[in-house]
Formats: structure tokens, sequence, C-alpha cells
């Protein structure tokens, strides 16, 4: 079987067992302060199980893009040194929401693994949860009796610890025992060595599990209690790689179809071989090999993040991304020999690859491509500074041949060169690395960046049951409702309350749009809302009123409260709003259908928006963009929205969906006039175009490679910017005494321009009565001839034409002089000096600059510097004076 039949059956079966099937969700995980990436295919279902939302279907499945790179489940060290870990891999799941259980979920999948896929009985080895003391746990053993009866007898069931056979989504969330199905896939003869149960969960790359069956139950808690879930579910994630490895009999995830296309490719460009070594020692083919797989498997990773909108950047998210692709640059860079980007060649067959299954990296491969061959070449520039750092460090160590630890976190740091990457160099140059240091440098950047970052928060106090929040925001300001929970977290600027109504017209920072503020009043006592964001499914209102303290204290079920938004801030808001839909549509008018959006922020002062462009926007395109806005808000257009449109009817309208945005299967369509503007949104809008009034463009710039950014404004903001630049223009006109101001500039620029000319003029002719005087003073000795003086010229410019005339006759000039108020330095040495004394002008500056407070450098043949202490200055000449005497005379 194919990788792609592979994953395809494993789809049918559920299906033909009642499963909706669902898209996978972008690998970066929103909305979820507890997580960076998707992680495990229950992720994007995170609200179902805690009850805060209600799922389309009672049985799900579908294959997730995982990324296991940060957090509670991170394999990143382990990738490509073993056989069969990967940074992003499919998840293919099942999923029940309080419908069946245990026995079928564990006998569907027997049948699948055995009937459908074939999988021989006497190769597989399950394990249930063994209980646990510290949790006040016992043995699953309605999953033993299940298994057993399944199996026939017992022998192939293995009691398993907290550590395997429990689950949890991270430090919070979502959890609960699970059962694990492991396959031996070794070769006959290995098996009568060593029976396959004794090498369940010991590492083997050979026993590996393949499906992890979770009987969701609990929700971990912040102060690490477990509480029961208001259901019973099942989460199920089988690894897609290692299921492709078993079904097409191979020893290793990277030698099946879903890897051996782009290690064939890279084969290809670096001219060496592929061998299928397993032992990760220092060989250089097994190296290479390393590499191969590091290789395939972070591009996999990259392009699928870049595809679901993160940008590889310098924080957070970004910054992992960052990191994997400069891990898999440095092992092309040390074992293919690779010197020029490679990486982004591999996208293209990448997004052939998953055309079908995730087709959003074909529908942005060039875009991909670009960001990728971007970071390669700033990579491999930084990568060389790193190089020649080492160098000297290697050259200034002296006897000892040690790199400090403070030296490779400086190279971490500021080169991005990972720690093995230094000690690699090391090696080669015989050095080692104060491991231990870099540990303590990094441990104390973490403890910044912790402390920085402070927020503790306690578990939430539940007033009431919450099954979702209803959002009136659409068409009210103001409504009842009640406080079902809440939650103080402790933040460095103090304490924070988080509340959630059962229904509320506050809007949730989402899709770029700012959260609302306002007022919730409790009866007597009125506590402003200063935000408004999203969290697993629930709307949160974010107060610093200390008064919240007293009101909250005490509260055991719902309280009545009346929910009222800033309304004039929330029209700014909605303007801005608005005017970035209609700007969109000006973009792909004047710029074409390629411009996709990248990035959204907008609150009631301004509206930002990254859009894919190669190229930077004209400042005739900014005028056009501007015109064809301005015009649709004078057409005053009024809003259609449809609440609950099918996702297909919506794309067939000509909305389009943006990436790394999840979609359900419903849909909120926004449309001012449907020619021109559809886009999927959840956000709120003007009733009709012409409330914006005014749309100007502040600024456009680059923000990435590939993506430009826009600054906008609207209304009031638009109407300020425009008086502002009429004030400036009123300004410039008094100052300039003119009524036809570029004339009075052009006129202003070219007096100047004369004016220099003849003050060029004037300054050669002083300079050349200045040099006849000085040469007077050359004095020759031994055959050489020298002058050092202090002199008196205009400006650092005829110092300098000043010295180099000297140099015409003299084998050395230095000329010191204070220039507004500087001490200023300037030193020439002839050709034949240079050569045969090896005098350099830059010394010589370097040296005499001290006596004036000052540094200073150059050519070997003419160097300047400049100070800070004037009275010095006959110190430095004489001091440069006596450098060159003593250079000359040894
Ligand atoms: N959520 C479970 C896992 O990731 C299935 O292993």
């Amino acid at each position: 079987m194919t990788s792609s039949e592979i994953r395809a059956t494993y789809l049918n079966f559920f299906q033909s067992k009642g499963h909706l099937i669902v898209p996978s969700a972008p690998l970066i995980a929103k909305n979820d302060p507890t997580l960076m990436f998707n992680n495990s295919g229950m992720a994007q279902f995170k609200d179902y199980f805690l009850g805060n939302a209600k799922p389309p279907s009672k049985r799900i499945a579908d294959t997730q893009r995982c990324l296991r790179v940060s957090g509670k489940h991170n394999d990143l060290e382990d990738v490509g040194f073993d056989t069969y870990h990967n940074t992003m891999f499919e998840m293919l799941g099942n999923w029940s929401f309080g419908d069946y259980f245990k026995q079928e979920a564990l006998s569907w999948g027997w049948e699948l693994l055995t009937e459908v896929y074939k999988i021989p009985k006497d190769r597989i080895y399950v394990s249930v949860f063994g209980g646990d003391d510290k949790e006040k746990m016992t043995v699953d053993q309605e999953a033993f009796d299940i298994w057993k009866k399944i199996l026939g007898s017992d022998e192939r069931i293995i009691m398993g610890s907290k550590k395997d056979n429990f689950w949890e989504m991270g430090d919070v969330g979502p959890c609960g025992p699970c059962s694990e199905i492991h396959v031996d896939v070794r070769d006959e003869a290995d098996i009568k060595k060593v029976p396959g149960k004794d090498l369940v969960n010991r590492d083997h790359p050979q026993v590996v599990e393949v499906w992890n069956i979770v009987f969701m139950q609990f929700e971990r808690k912040a102060d690490g209690s477990l509480v029961n879930l208001p259901e019973k579910h099942v989460d199920t994630g089988m690894g897609f790689e290692r299921l492709c490895m078993v079904l097409q009999g191979k020893k290793s995830s990277y030698d099946t179809d879903v890897f051996q296309g782009t290690i064939g490719k890279l084969e290809e460009m670096s001219g060496k071989k592929y061998t299928k070594t397993t032992d990760p020692s220092t060989t250089a083919q097994n190296y290479t090999d390393v590499a191969m797989r590091v290789i395939a498997d972070h591009i996999r990773a990259v392009s699928f993040a870049i595809a679901d909108g993160q940008l590889p950047s310098n924080a957070k998210a970004g910054y992992v991304i960052r990191r994997i692709l400069r891990r898999a640059i440095r092992y092309g860079y040390s074992y293919l020999d690779f010197r020029q980007p490679f990486m982004y060649k591999l996208v293209p067959l990448l997004a052939l690859q998953f055309e079908h299954v995730f087709p959003e990296l074909k529908a942005q491969a060039d875009f991909v491509g670009r960001v990728v061959e971007e970071e390669e070449k700033s990579f491999l520039n930084t990568l060389t500074g790193g190089l020649s750092r080492l160098e000297k460090i290697f050259s200034e160590s002296g006897t000892a041949a040690v790199i400090s630890g403070k030296q490779a976190f400086e190279l971490s740091d500021t080169y991005g060169f990972p720690l093995d990457l230094t000690a690699l160099i090391a090696k080669e140059n015989k050095f080692s690395v104060d491991e231990k240091g870099f540990e303590q440098e990094l441990a104390l950047q973490k403890e910044r960046s912790r402390k920085d970052a402070v927020k503790e928060s306690s578990d939430w106090v539940e007033l009431g049951p919450v099954d979702g929040v209803e959002f009136l925001g659409y068409d009210h300001t103001e409504a009842p409702a009640q406080l079902v929970k809440y939650r103080i977290v402790n933040t460095k600027k103090g304490k924070e309350y988080q509340l959630v109504l059962d229904r509320t017209p506050f809007y949730a920072e989402m899709g770029g749009q700012a959260g609302d503020s306002g007022e919730i009043s409790f009866g007597g006592d009125v506590v402003r809302i200063n935000d408004t964001r999203k969290e697993a499914g629930l709307v949160i209102h974010i107060s610093n009123d200390n008064k919240l303290e007293q009101v909250l204290v005490g509260l055991t079920e719902p309280v009545s409260v009346v929910a009222t938004i800033d309304h004039v801030r929330r029209a700014a808001i909605e303007n801005n709003h608005t005017a970035t839909h209609l700007m969109l549509g000006a973009l792909r008018t004047v710029l074409g259908n390629h411009v996709v959006q990248r990035g959204s922020y907008l609150n009631d002062e301004l509206l930002r928006f990254d859009f894919s462009h190669f190229a930077k926007v004209t400042d005739e395109e900014i005028a056009r963009i501007e015109d064809i806005v301005n015009e649709k808000i004078r057409q005053n257009i009024a809003l259609v929205a449809y609440q609950n449109m099918p996702y297909k009817d919506a794309l067939e309208l000509g909305a389009t969906a943006t990436f790394g945005e999840k979609y359900g299967e419903f849909v909120r369509v926004i449309v001012f006039d449907p020619a021109f503007s559809i886009e999927l949104c959840g956000g709120t809008h003007v009733s009709a175009t012409g409330k914006i009034g005014l749309f100007k463009i502040l600024s456009e710039g680059s923000v990435s490679a590939g993506v430009r950014r826009i600054e906008a404004v609207t209304a009031k903001q638009a109407l300020a910017y425009v008086d502002d630049q009429i004030g400036l223009v009123k300004r410039v006109k008094e100052l300039v005494k003119g009524q036809d101001l570029v004339k009075s500039v052009e006129v202003l620029l070219s007096e100047k321009a004369e004016l220099l000319k003849k003050v060029e003029t004037m300054e050669h002719h002083q300079v050349m009565e200045l040099r006849n005087a000085l040469l007077k003073k050359v004095s020759r000795e031994d055959g050489l001839s020298s002058l050092a003086e202090v002199v008196t010229v205009p400006s650092s410019n005829a110092l300098k034409q000043l010295t180099m005339e000297l140099r015409k006759e003299s084998d050395y000039v230095v000329l010191g002089a204070v220039i507004d108020n500087k001490p200023m330095i300037a030193v020439a040495v002839s050709d034949g000096v240079i050569k045969s004394h090896g005098l350099k002008a830059g010394d010589v500056v370097k040296e005499a600059a001290k006596e004036i407070g000052g540094t200073g450098g150059g050519q070997p043949s003419y160097a300047m510097g400049g100070g800070t202490r004037p009275e010095g200055l006959k110190a430095a000449v004489e001091s440069a004076r006596n450098f060159i005497e003593a250079k000359v005379a040894g």
C-alpha cells in the first residue's frame, strides 16, 4: 500500500463506523495559551472535551498534522539520530465525544490493524494502565478484560506505568488512562533471540508504539488535582509514518514513500548516498544519513508551519520554527557540504506529495519557498560571521584550548549557532567547550525571560454550568447576563480578574480585531473591563479593578450582571475592520489576485495589514488603492452578513479562506458589494461604508521575504492625519516665506548648492596656501622626509585635502587640528615607507588618538582619528611622530 492508500483506508474505515471526517487544523495552536503548536489530534477538540463547546458530530475522525518541538511533548533532539521520531508527523485519530467508549474503541482498533491492514497478530502487543498510587488510581481492569477477550489470552498484554499509560495534553487540560498498541517489525531471527514483549517501551527502533487509545475522563487543574470531565470520551492517535513503516515492511519510517522522495532529491543535490545506517556514531557516512533524515524531517515541519501562517521570527513560535530551520541548514552545511541555500528546493516536491491531503502547501508553495530561501541566505551569512568569530577565539585564546560558556552562549545568541555546532567545530580545532558554563548562561537568560513573563494563574471558580457562550455583539452593545465562572491571575502589573458570562455583547480579540472594553455592573458595583480575549472556547472579560476582590468573594452560584461595551470605541474599531476588507479588495484590484492576507490587526486607532506581494507598493499604486477605498466609502454600500452559510457555499460565492485559520462546517460571510469584497469573517462591521468617512494610508513596508505591511487610518484619525499634513505645509510656507512652496524650496536648494561650491573653492585656496607654508617645514633625515604639525583648517575635508597634498612631498605627514571644537588627527604614509617599513597610517592614528581621548583608523596610506580632549592635540602629534620614528628605526 502507498502512504496515500494507507491514509485513505483509515479514514474510510472510521467513516463506515459513523464518523464525520474533518480537515486537519493548522499546525499553529490559536487561542490556547497552554499550547504553541498542535501537538496531537485532539488539540483542536479540547473545547469539546472540557464541555465548553459542542462538537458537530459525536464521532469524528481525521488526519492531523502535529508538531512536537516544545512544551510537554518535545522530540526535537531525537529526530535524525533515531529512525522513528519526527518533529512534524501526521496523527490519524478517531474520537468519541460522550458516545462509544472502551469496548468499541479497542475492538475497532484491532479490527482495522489485523483484518483490514492485515498486520500479523503475533507481531502486536498491547498495554493497559497498571494503576498509580500517587494519583490514587487502580488498574484499568475494564480495558484489560476487553483485550483478553479480543486476544484470547493475556500473554500479549503489558501493564503500563503512569508514564506510558496515562496521557496528558499538557501541564493542564484533558487527560486519562490509555492503552497503546505496539508492533514488532524485526526479522524472525532477532525475534527468536529476544521476545518482543521485552522490548516494548524500551526505545527499540523496530518495536514501536503505533497507536495510542486514550480514555478521556479527567481534567488536570493548575493545582495538580484531577477532576472528572462532564462526560467520558475516546481520543486516539496513530502515528501515520510509523504505520507506513509497518505496512510497507520497512525498518525505519524514513525508508517509506513518505520520506524517500525528499531523501532521493537530497542525494541528487549533494552527490552523496543515503545508506540507511541507524547507528549515529561519528563515522562520516552515519552523519550523512543523520543529516538527510534531519533535513527531510525539518523541511516538512517548517514548510507547513509557514503555510499555516507562522513565519520564522525572533520570538515564541516563530523562533521555534527558525531554530528548526537552522538546525537543518547546519546539518546540510556540515555534512552534505551545501554552501548555498538548498532547503527551499525541496518545497515543490512536498507540495506535490501532499497535494490531495493538505492542499494548503501547494497553494502557497512559491511563497513558502521564498521565505525558506531568505532564511537560509541570512543564516548562511551569520554562519560565516560565527565561523570567523570562532577563528578569533581560537587565535586569541593563548594556551587554554577552551571555548568559555560565555563565548559559546554569544555564538548561539548572536550568530544563531546551536551548541552542538560550536562543539563540533571546536573539536576539529582541538578545542573543548565549557558546556556547563553554557548551560549556566542559558539558565540565566531563561530566568530573565521567565521573570519578564510571570503570570501565575489559579484555577477557575465555577459558579454554574457553562455550555458555550452566546455572542450578542453583532446586534447589541448592552445585555443582561450571568457571571458563571471567574479566575484571578497574578501578573507583573498586579491582579488580573478574568470573568466569564453565559452571554455577552463583548467581542473577544479574534481575526485581528481588538477585544472590546466597557463595563460590567453588579447591581451597585460597576467594574471596568479593559480587554476581552478568547481562550478554550470561552469569552474572557479582563479587568484590573480591585473592587472585584470584594465583589467575587464568597460567590457560590451565578450572579446577574449587565454588560455594556464602549460603543464609541467599538464604532471606531468597526470603521477599521470594514476598511481592511475594502483595502484587501483594492489591493487585489491594483496589485493582482496573488495578494492574500498574511496577518491583520486593527483597533480603534489604526489598521495594520500584512499581505503577500513581492515588490514595494509604489506611491502611484498607494494612491490608486486609497482612491478605490474612498470611492467605496462614498458609495455607502450596505453590509450584507450571512451568519451561518455552509463553508462550501461561501467558497462558491467567491470568499477566500485565510491560510492558517480553521473553519467549521458553517461560516460567517461578510459582503460589501458582491463584485468587490466577500470575506469569511467573524468580526463586527459598519452597517454601511459611508460611516468610515475617509481612509488614508500612513505607511507601506516590508515585514519579511514576500510579505508587505500597510498601516492606515480611517474616520477621525484619517482627518487628524490630513490636518497634520496641512499644518506641516503651512509651517514650512511660513518658514520659507513664499506662497509657492515647491518653488521656494527649489530656490533654497540651488542657492545652497552654489554656496557650497564657493566654500569649497575658498577652502581649496586656503589649503594650497597652507600647503606652501608647511612645505618649508618638511624635514629630511636619513633619506626620509617628514612633517608633524598642529594646523588651523576650517573642516575635516580640508584637513584631508591638505594631508594628501603634502603626502606628495613627504614620506609621512601628521597633522592635528581642532575642528568644530573637536580635536582631529590625520596621518598619511608614502607607498615607499609602507613597503619598506611596514608602516600603516591606521596603526599610527590608533596610537596617537589615545592622547585626545578618542579612536580612529583607516587605510595604510591614509587614516584619520577624532577625540574629545583638544588640549591633548600637541601630545597626539608628538606621539604619532615617536611611533613612526620608532617603527622606521626598528
Ligand atoms: N492524544 C493521544 C496522543 O497524542 C492519542 O497520543
